[in-house]
Parts: C-alpha cells; structure tokens; sequence
C-alpha cells in the first residue's frame, strides 16, 4: 500500500478516476473511497472490506451544489441542517436520483451524503471531479480507522494507497440524520448531537436501534444497525454504576490473564497497570476520539475481556455510548441496579 501526503493528492485523484479505491482522511474515521457515480469501482469497495452487499454507503461530496445531482428532493429541514454543520461530521438520508448506481445505496431509493471538512478529503473530492463513496476504512466489523496505522494494519494488500492526513479529531463516524420518513430520524448518533439537531429543526425521532438490541424479526430502518460494529478482537463489556461500585468490580475481574479496564482518566490510579483510559469523565468529545485506537490498543496488549465504562447518553456521549453497546454486542452489566 502506498502512503501519500498533501503533495500528492493529484496521484490519489487519477488512481480514483480510474476506477480504484483510495483510503482518504476525514474528519471523523478515515473512508475507503472511489467514484460514487462508476458501480464498478464501487463493487470492489464491498471486496475489499469484506462488507456485506445489502449495507449501502455514504457518498461525501465538496460543494452543496453536487447534492441536488444525487437527490430527487431536499426537504426545508434538510437544507437547515446542512447549511449549519456543512462542511462537517453530518450525513443526511434523502431520495436518491437516477444518477446514483444500485451499488452505492445497495438496492434502496435513498442515498446518504455528506460533505466532510477535512482539508484533503475536500480536496481529493475536487480533484477527482466526481463524489466518493466511502465507508469507514476497516475491515467489516472492526473498530473504525482513525489514524494511518489503522488503516495499514487493516487493508494492506486490499487497497493500492492511502493518503496520510494525521489522526482524525472527531474519531466517531458522522451523525446519520434520514428525511426519508415523515419526521426526522436519527440513525446514528456522532459529533453533531441529537440536542443541536432539535434546536435548530424542531422534535425528532431517536432509531431505538441506537440504544437497544432490535428484535431479529424488525427491519431495521438502516441496514448497517443490523450488524455486529466497532469490536476489537476481545469481548467488550459495559459496565454501568458509580465510580465506586466501577472499581470495586473491575479490580475482581482484572485480577484474571487477559481482563482490562477501559475507564477514565479519574480510574487509573484506582486500578493500576490493568487500566486504559479513554479520556476524562465529563469529556465526551475527547472519549470519541480515543475510544476506536483504544480499542486496537488493548488487542495489541493481549485483552481478552475488556470491561468498558459507560457515558452518559447526552451531547457527543450519545455517540460514545452507541458505539460501545455496540461493540460490547449489547452486553451490560448495571451494577447500580445489583444488591
Ligand atoms: O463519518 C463517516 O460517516 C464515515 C466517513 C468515512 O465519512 N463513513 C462511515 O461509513 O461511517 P459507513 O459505511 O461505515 O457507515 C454508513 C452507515 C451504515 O450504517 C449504513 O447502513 C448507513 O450509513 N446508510 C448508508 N446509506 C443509507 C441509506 N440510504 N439508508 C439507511 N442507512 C444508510
Ligand atoms: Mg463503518
């Protein structure tokens, strides 16, 4: 895999005009990109990441004028929220055009766009000519790539470049907002939180998918909220309850090969060497963007078991607390609710 810097955005722009994948920086988690508009170079996004067919991508454009080309409409409340929070870590679900292959929306007739602020992401998008489709930069399943590490670690071999635009600052994928349904819906909760989303367009609705394990037998409103996300190798526990009871638990079950904490800043000098912190208590932006390399961390040191400590579910920490149930498959263990 070849790595490129700033000075060679030209290259990853012919490589994606003709028709390969190139891993490009952004904001939020690193994307495997390629022409949105050529189903073929789309199809070998879906390879290379061992990706199921049915989970459609999300197509990053660089100017507010390439989404009326992919949408067939663009409801008022949309165009609020994108007038507010592009370029940035949004994404909204409108329907799509005939413009956009079967391959990028995976068969459904709507599309997910968003415009992301990254300086190189902006700039390959412009020098391609055409929007990308990208998902997250790791195989299918992993902990999202949020540095060049990463994402050599995880598609070296599958992909012929990457171009090196630091550690993303955000570190959670984008917020997913879809105006496909009568009112607003979000799927996906990132940096734009759902509380800055009402202000600005009124009630929405929360997908009970973003908290809750969905029954096998509902369709979920997005495909990926079906599929197991964000894991590292070991098994991911969260673990809910005050600091006290926290600690109490975890130094039990740390005392075992393989049993890590992932807490606070606040906790390591409570639990010693078997702790990793991913960031202070109250700071949810910063637990974000630790939280993916954490979890490649604690598999490079042997965990087996991690037992994670829970956010709230307000602002940024409603992102936080998605990706961990997630990655922990929904296993919670509330020690606040034990005897
Ligand atoms: O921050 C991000 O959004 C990153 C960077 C690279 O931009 N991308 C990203 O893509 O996270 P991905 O593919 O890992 O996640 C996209 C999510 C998936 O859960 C997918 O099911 C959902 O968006 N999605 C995409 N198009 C959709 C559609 N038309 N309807 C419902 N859900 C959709
Ligand atoms: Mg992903």
């Amino acid at each position: 895999m070849i790595v490129l810097d700033e000075n060679s955005l030209d290259c990853a722009a012919e490589l994606i005009k003709s028709g390969e994948l190139v891993v490009i920086p952004t904001e939020t988690v690193y994307g495997l990109a390629s022409n949105a508009l050529d189903g073929k170079a789309v199809s070998k996004i879906f390879t290379a990441k061992g990706r199921p067919q049915d989970n459609p991508l999300i197509v990053h454009i660089a100017d507010i004028n390439e989404a009326d080309n992919l949408v067939s409409s663009f409801p008022e409340k949309a165009g609020i929220l994108t007038e507010k929070f592009w370029p940035g870590p949004l994404t909204i679900i409108l329907p799509k055009s005939d413009i956009v292959p079967g391959e990028v929306t995976a068969g459904l007739d709507t599309i997910a766009i968003r415009m992301p602020s990254h300086p190189l992401a902006r700039k390959i998008i412009s020098l391609s000519g055409v929007p990308l489709a990208a998902p997250s930069a790791n195989r299918s399943g992993s902990p999202s790539p949020t540095s060049v590490c990463h994402v050599i670690d995880d598609m070296d071999g599958r992909v012929k470049a990457v171009v090196d635009g630091g550690n993303c600052t955000v570190g959670v994928e984008s917020t997913v907002i879809s105006f496909a349904q009568e009112k607003p819906r979000l799927f996906r909760p990132g940096a734009v939180t759902a509380e800055e989303i009402e202000d600005l367009i009124g009630d929405i609705e929360i997908d009970k998918a973003v908290y809750t394990k969905l029954d096998e037998t509902i369709k979920p409103s997005s495909p990926g909220m079906k599929y197991k996300h964000y894991s590292p190798h070991a098994d991911v526990i969260m673990v809910g309850g005050d600091q006290e009871e926290y600690i109490d638990f975890v130094k039990v079950q740390c005392s075992r090969e393989g049993a890590y904490a992932l807490c606070y800043d606040e906790d390591v000098p409570f639990l010693g060497a078997k702790a990793l912190s991913y960031g202070k208590k109250d700071d949810f932006s910063e637990q974000a963007r630790k939280l993916f390399s954490c979890f490649r961390k604690l598999d490079s040191m042997g965990a087996e078991i991690i037992f994670a400590r829970v956010p709230e579910r307000t602002g940024m920490g409603l992102a936080v607390y998605n990706r961990l149930i997630r990655a922990a498959g929904f296993n919670f263990i509330d020690l606040s609710k034990r005897q």
